[in-house]
């Protein structure tokens, strides 16, 4: 009975797959951020229908007591206004997307051929009165990529006025309205189709799309898709894997167990982009293992020239060593990857690491005047702006000191033990690091963004959320 264990494995990877995975980021996109998705898409699929083929259309008709054949080619939309557009989210499936008044221009080719005319030459058809509605369905598959698929589509013609180019004008009169009731038909079928062909076509780009991208040379974010897309009423939550890990890194090596994320019922922005503590963490975590976690601090910009002297402002008996200033460089790196700690409204960080000062006199070899291990925790705000020349947005930020407390034994070289004091190290953090590091965050780091703006951030208890508008 080799189906039975089969069997319990796939519940047991299905029930892990559905309810054990939180994601570690969630997007949740309002009625408003679906409109705008909508009107792109369709800007996007517009621009390119002025050429678009539709298949040909043949087939046979009686009219006016005569069997007719009708055939017609080379049809082409050359015109299409999409008229009224409105968008809404279908719980539980996807998105509903309706089309009112639309009217569109289509040249084709056409041939009769009955017992009485034959007859072929070109026509320019308008359509006015144009309404489409289609249901598609959003749905996640293996692994973890979005598709979509159109479950219903409707349309419909309320009027088609046939222009036909050559041909006998009165033939044409007298079949006139039954080649337009002909046209309305088709024209409706055709739309629908054609819109199936344009979503296939989404949904296999959408299929593609790199969910794995790299960050730089040694890191890469897993943004993949957890579950299904949750469709409710007022907008839809997509939930993605939000993790960052070494490439070398294989996939089991990474704990990954984010705690469930609420986003707030809100829909005053088009888009929400929640990021947990874990997402935080796993990218701090692979920033350290990357080996990017060692400052320094006195080479950074806005450090100012820093010397013995001013350091015995922190340890007075500095100054028994070095009675003429010399040189100090202050360098600190972290021992294990960074936390943090995200409460409402208050993001604190939690630095692990070794924070060394090193004398470098003039004519003499550097010596270090001592390391300390520390745990510091800072708090951390950001502000997010426009950047300049809108090449996306500008993370700004500052760090103000919590907590720091040295740990272990000190690596104390050239001074006496106890000469260092926790006292000491605490003010020469806040007063010399802190404001060096700050002016390093207020410079800005550039978030490049096709797509977002008006963007704000703010702390949720366990998550960061990112509030934006779409472009
Ligand atoms: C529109 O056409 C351009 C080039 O003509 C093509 O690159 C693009 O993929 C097309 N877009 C769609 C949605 O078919
Ligand atoms: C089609 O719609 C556009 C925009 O609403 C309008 O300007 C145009 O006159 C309409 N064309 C026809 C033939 O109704
Ligand atoms: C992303 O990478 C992970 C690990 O290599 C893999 O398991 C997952 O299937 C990938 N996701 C996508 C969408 O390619
Ligand atoms: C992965 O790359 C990092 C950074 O280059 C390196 O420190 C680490 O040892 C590598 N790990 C493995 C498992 O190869
Ligand atoms: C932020 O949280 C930390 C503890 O995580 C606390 O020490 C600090 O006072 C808080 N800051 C504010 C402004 O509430
Ligand atoms: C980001 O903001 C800072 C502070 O306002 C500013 O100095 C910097 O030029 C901005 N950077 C960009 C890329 O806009
Ligand atoms: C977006 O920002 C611009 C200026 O930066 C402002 O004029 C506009 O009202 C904002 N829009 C929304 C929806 O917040």
């Amino acid at each position: 009975m080799m189906w039975v264990p089969n069997i319990t494995f796939l519940l047991l990877t299905l029930s892990i797959s559905c309810y054990g995975d939180n994601p570690g980021a969630k997007i949740q996109v309002t009625e408003r951020g679906l409109q705008k998705g909508v009107e792109y898409l369709l800007n996007k699929m517009m621009a390119n229908n002025t050429v678009y083929p539709l298949p040909d259309v043949s087939g046979s008709e009686n009219i006016a007591s005569e069997d007719m054949g009708y055939e017609f080619t080379q049809i082409r939309i050359i015109k299409f206004y999409r008229g009224t557009v409105a968008s809404q989210w279908v719980p539980g499936t996807g998105m509903q997307v309706s089309m009112q008044n639309g009217n569109a221009t289509i040249t084709c080719n056409w041939k009769l051929d009955s017992w009485l005319i034959k007859d072929s030459g070109s026509s320019v058809l308008t359509l006015t009165g144009l309404a489409i509605s289609m249901v598609l369905e959003i749905d996640r598959i293996d692994p973890g990529v979005p598709s979509m698929a159109v479950v219903d589509c409707q349309a419909s013609v309320q009027n088609v006025d046939v222009q036909m180019l050559g041909g006998v004008s009165y033939i044409m009169d007298s079949i006139k309205q039954p080649v337009q009731d002909v046209v309305k038909k088709t024209v409706s079928q055709q739309l629908c189709s054609s819109i199936r062909n344009q979503v296939d076509k989404w949904d296999q780009s959408v299929s593609h799309l790199k969910l794995n991208s790299s960050l730089n040379r040694f890191i890469e974010a897993d943004f993949s898709l957890v579950n299904k897309p949750e469709i409710l009423g007022r907008y839809a939550n997509i939930g993605l894997k939000g993790l960052f890990r070494l490439h070398n890194e294989s996939h089991s090596e990474t704990t990954f167990s984010p705690e469930p994320m609420t986003l707030p019922d809100q829909d005053g922005a088009m888009i929400y982009i929640g990021a947990s503590q874990s997402s935080f963490d796993s990218l701090a975590a692979a920033y350290y293992s990357a080996g990017f976690l060692t400052f320094q601090v006195s080479q950074m910009a806005g450090s100012k020239e820093f010397t013995t002297s001013e350091l015995s402002a922190y340890m007075p008996e500095i100054s028994q060593h070095f009675p003429d200033p010399v040189p100090v460089k202050i360098q600190m790196h972290a021992t294990r990857a960074p936390l943090a700690f995200i409460l409402v409204n208050n993001m604190t960080v939690q630095f692990g690491g070794l924070l060394e000062t090193i004398a470098h006199p003039a004519k003499a070899e550097a010596e270090n005047i001592f390391g300390v291990n520390i745990v510091v925790s800072v708090q951390a705000n950001f502000i997010l702006s426009e950047a300049n020349g809108a090449r996306g947005l500008n993370l700004t930020g500052s760090i103000e000191l919590v907590r720091l407390q040295i740990e272990g034994s000190q690596q104390t070289i050239k001074v006496q033990k106890g000469v260092v004091t926790e006292n000491g190290v605490q003010r020469l953090f806040r007063e010399v690091v802190v404001p060096v590091v700050n002016e390093n965050l207020a410079s800005g780091v550039l978030i490049p963004s096709t797509f977002l703006k008006n963007a704000s951030v703010r702390m949720e208890q366990g998550f960061a959320i990112l509030a934006a508008e779409l472009k």
